[in-house]
């Protein structure tokens, strides 16, 4: 999506992919910088790790506690020029504006049920918070994990209302931030004993590989709105297309090529 993008606004970038192991995180980065980079995606497991390998950390990295993207930006100290690693986060404000085009779903006043805890569920369930959300319900297998997000939602959105379980009712929304999905024969992330998908109204999965994941195909078939988290990852890409390049992001461009790349069509 971003050579796509970067090819349809003349710019002779080139975005590569690199994997690197997490103790070598600190001198990926420095490499990076020393060598010229614009800057960097992160994703598993170096999202956390990187706040404390950054200059600096812009206010939506701080705010959500992880960094997806870094800036290599030039200052001037003392009459020289450093070029400072800056931290941002891009994943969150994805989440809202992929539920807004995708579902059509403002979040304020609306009751989630949001499964999983790990690194993407933590990201999202402090973001739906931060939406106003009526009421959050987090379910995840590890139940503390959903314990420790409940309580630093708490800590920071002290008037949410928030519940480790599945609700007792009809929600809004059900998302899926767990990696239940991804391989063909995963069971569905949630007890269709203990919450049917007839008391849904939509429902978002981040995984976008496969298009249709057991949970969607599902939610479909009880008449639920559904989408997968191609609009996540095209959100959050383009916010950091708009952070390196500051240009706006082709977002037409950037979709057809996440389609034509993940999809073959
Ligand atoms: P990510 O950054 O994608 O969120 P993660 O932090 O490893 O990755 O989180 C994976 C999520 O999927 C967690 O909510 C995890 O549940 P646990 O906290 O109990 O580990 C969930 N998950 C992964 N495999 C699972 C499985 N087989 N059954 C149920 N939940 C699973």
């Amino acid at each position: 999506m971003h050579n796509t993008a970067f090819a349809a606004l003349g710019l002779n970038w080139r975005y590569l992919a690199f994997e690197v192991h997490p103790d070598h995180l600190r001198a990926a980065i420095e490499g990076a910088r020393r060598m010229g980079f614009a800057g960097l995606n992160l994703t598993v497991p170096h999202k956390r790790l990187a706040l404390e390998l950054v200059d600096a950390l812009d206010k939506s990295a701080r705010k959500w506690g992880a960094v997806n993207t870094i800036r290599f930006e030039s200052a001037g100290v003392e009459g020289r020029t450093k070029i400072r690693a800056v931290g941002f986060n891009t994943d969150a404000d994805a989440i809202v504006a992929a539920l807004r085009e995708d579902l059509k779903l403002e979040l304020r006043g609306t009751r989630v049920l949001l499964l999983g805890a790990g690194g993407a569920g933590r990201t999202a369930a402090l973001k739906l918070a931060a939406e106003k959300v009526a009421e959050l319900f987090l379910v995840n297998r590890t139940q503390s994990k959903a314990r420790t997000v409940a309580a630093e939602i708490k800590r920071q959105f002290p008037s949410q209302r928030v519940t480790v379980g599945y609700p007792e009712s009809e929600v809004d929304l059900l998302m899926n931030a767990t990696s239940l999905g991804l391989k063909p024969d995963d069971p569905l992330p949630l007890s269709r004993k203990q919450f049917s998908l007839e008391r849904v109204r939509a429902v978002y999965d981040m995984i976008y590989r496969p298009a249709e994941t057991a949970l969607l195909e599902a939610a479909r078939k009880a008449g639920c709105r559904t989408a997968n988290g191609l609009g996540m990852l095209l959100y959050q890409g383009a916010r950091a297309f708009e952070i390196w390049t500051g240009k706006a992001a082709p977002l037409d461009v950037m979709r057809r090529a996440l389609e034509q790349n993940i999809y073959g069509h």
